[in-house]
């Protein structure tokens, strides 16, 4: 049933990277993803998000999809094979096109340089479902599920802990930016040579021994070893990862009212095993489902 709405006051121009977001915006965010959880309303009425995909995505073109559906505006997926960002068309003349036309763009890219022209030139609100550098909108899902967990009244996580196991990735750094901004610890546990770089510059500890990072976490949280647009190196990250699966005898390490995240796709039996993914401290579902609660949120402040 749709009900009206008041309009959130957003400073917030793009979602490009938690790195541009303060706490306040953060805050804003989160405040209006818990509000709008499990409402459909009208707030988008009239409003069109068009959405470009350079990768292949589930979650995250279900849950903006379905977003704006339940905000009363609509989607427009266009792939890359369509749309020729870069190839058949300039970046730019493809951003001013859709500035013209529709009220906000969503783009999964490589290079995140792409997700910066998108918005200098369009001129409407563009977000970002993923580039090879971050994966903002995960990690609004990811402590949003959190919240749940641990702060169902005050969503606050301030000194709650993270545990990152494997690949120091694009999911793990703007886990890292989320955690600075909300007073989060979280400690990477990977191999040489795929650290998160820059894991100092958010506040973050990198060590080595995934034991030692899940000794006091309250979350464990993985990805795959093999990220997309990595395929080719497969096996050496194979090799390089081995020890760094989540386990039972690693969660076995972590004290007992920790809960694992994974944000999927995962490759059950490589970096997590089916008894941890289908298990009581598995919240991986859950936190696939609050893809749809967080897009809401942040739909609804950089668009209405
Ligand atoms: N976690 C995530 O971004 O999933 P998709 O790649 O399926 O969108």
């Amino acid at each position: 049933m749709s009900e009206k709405i008041k309009n959130p006051q957003s400073k917030i121009k793009n979602f490009l990277s938690l790195s541009q977001i303060n706490s306040d915006q953060l805050r804003l965010i989160l405040d209006k993803v818990f509000e709008l959880h499990g409402r459909q309303c009208d707030l988008l009425a009239g409003k069109t998000l068009a959405m470009i995909f350079e990768k292949p995505s589930l979650r995250t073109r279900v849950s903006f999809e379905q977003a704006m559906y339940e905000l009363g505006g609509q989607a427009i997926v266009i792939r890359q094979d369509e749309v020729g960002l870069g190839k058949r068309e300039a970046i730019s003349d493809v951003a001013r096109v859709l500035g013209g036309m529709v009220h906000g763009i969503a783009a999964r890219v490589f290079d995140h340089n792409v997700l910066v022209q998108l918005a200098e030139f369009s001129g409407i609100p563009v977000i970002n479902m993923l580039c090879d550098d971050e994966h903002p909108a995960q990690a609004l899902a990811d402590v949003m599920t959190l919240m749940q967990e641990f702060s169902p009244d005050h969503h606050d996580l301030a000194c709650r802990k993270l545990a990152w196991i494997g690949d120091g990735n694009n999911v793990a750094r703007s886990l890292a930016q989320i955690s600075k901004l909300l007073g989060m610890k979280m400690m990477l546990a990977s191999p040489a040579g795929y650290e998160l770089t820059d894991a100092a510059q958010w506040g973050a500890t990198q060590v080595r021994d995934p034991k030692q990072a899940v000794a006091d976490a309250d979350a464990v949280v993985t990805d795959t070893f093999v990220s997309m647009g990595q395929e080719a190196e497969k096996a050496k990250r194979l090799e390089a990862f081995r020890g760094y699966q989540v386990n039972d005898e690693l969660l076995a390490a972590a004290p007992k009212h920790a809960v694992v995240l994974h944000c999927l796709p995962a490759y059950r039996g490589v970096e997590i095993t089916d008894s941890v993914m289908d298990g009581p401290r598995s919240r991986v579902f859950r936190e696939a489902h609050n893809r749809l609660h967080a897009q809401k949120g942040l739909l609804a402040v950089l668009l209405s």
